[in-house]
């Protein structure tokens, strides 16, 4: 595991996108795991800046993202689908059809995971997948407790991540009980991994990311398994490791 530190969160956000962008130039058509929440809101301006700064094209890109809330539609201003259209797709030219985020709303959940995963094998695969870090050691919405084998699937959140991301529902609304995310297991199949960890709020969850053995009771921690991740965390973050 390669782990990078920066100053800042601006620092970080800038080294991630340079790595999602390296990685994107190499392959023909790039396929990218993509996350939502606050680490990388920077990360996704950064891209935007790019794309209007070089004309570089999205075009050839599919993106798969980590999870959706239950029962909120893609106009809800509090699902997944509207912040990524708002914080990214909307400014570049990556075409939407090929931008894939679960749908919240499907009639039948359980076929939407499945359709999920078999999206994404189609395609080969995820090139570079993009992850945050949640103060109990989720990553996608995999809470505590999640098996290691699980693909796309049906999560019932925790009040702790329920509270956590409370503060994005401001305009009304209450965080939804359950979610679908990729799994423990699609994670790990994916090829390369970017971790971003930011802020004192992480401190403690990255030390204990760095320093615990592999458990399901904080599921970040099956990462050390993988063969090619890069943590990029900022000072404060690394702050209860020094
Ligand atoms: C988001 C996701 C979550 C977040 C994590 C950290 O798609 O899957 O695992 O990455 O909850 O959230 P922030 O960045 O808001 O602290």
């Amino acid at each position: 595991m390669k782990i990078i530190k920066t100053n800042n969160y601006d620092e970080l956000s800038k080294k991630g996108a340079e790595l999602l962008i390296e990685e994107i130039k190499k392959v023909e058509r790039p396929v990218i795991g993509l996350a939502t929440g606050s680490t990388p809101e920077g990360l996704y301006n950064e891209i935007i800046k790019f794309h209007k700064k070089t004309k570089y094209s999205f075009k050839n890109v599919y993106s798969f993202n980590l999870d959706e809330y239950i029962g909120l539609a893609e106009d809800n201003e509090n699902s997944y689908h509207y912040y990524m259209n708002e914080k990214l797709f909307n400014h570049i030219d990556i075409p939407l059809a090929q931008a894939y985020v679960p749908d919240g709303m499907a009639e039948d959940l359980k076929s939407e995971c499945t359709r999920y995963e078999e999206a994404i094998k189609a395609l080969g695969g995820i090139d570079i997948q993009l992850l945050g870090l949640g103060v109990n050691g989720h990553i996608g919405f995999n809470e505590p407790g999640t098996s290691f084998d699980s693909r796309t699937q049906i999560i019932t959140l925790e009040k702790s991540t329920r509270n956590a991301n409370a503060h994005f529902f401001s305009s009304g609304g209450e965080v939804p009980e359950k979610a679908i995310s990729m799994g423990v297991q699609s994670i790990m199949d994916t090829k390369k991994i970017v971790l971003l960890v930011s802020g004192k709020n992480k401190a403690a969850a990255l030390k204990r990311f760095l320093t615990e053995d592999v458990t399901e009771d904080f599921p970040a921690t099956i990462l050390h398994k993988h063969h090619d991740v890069t943590v990029i965390a900022d000072k404060e973050a690394l702050s209860e490791l020094e």
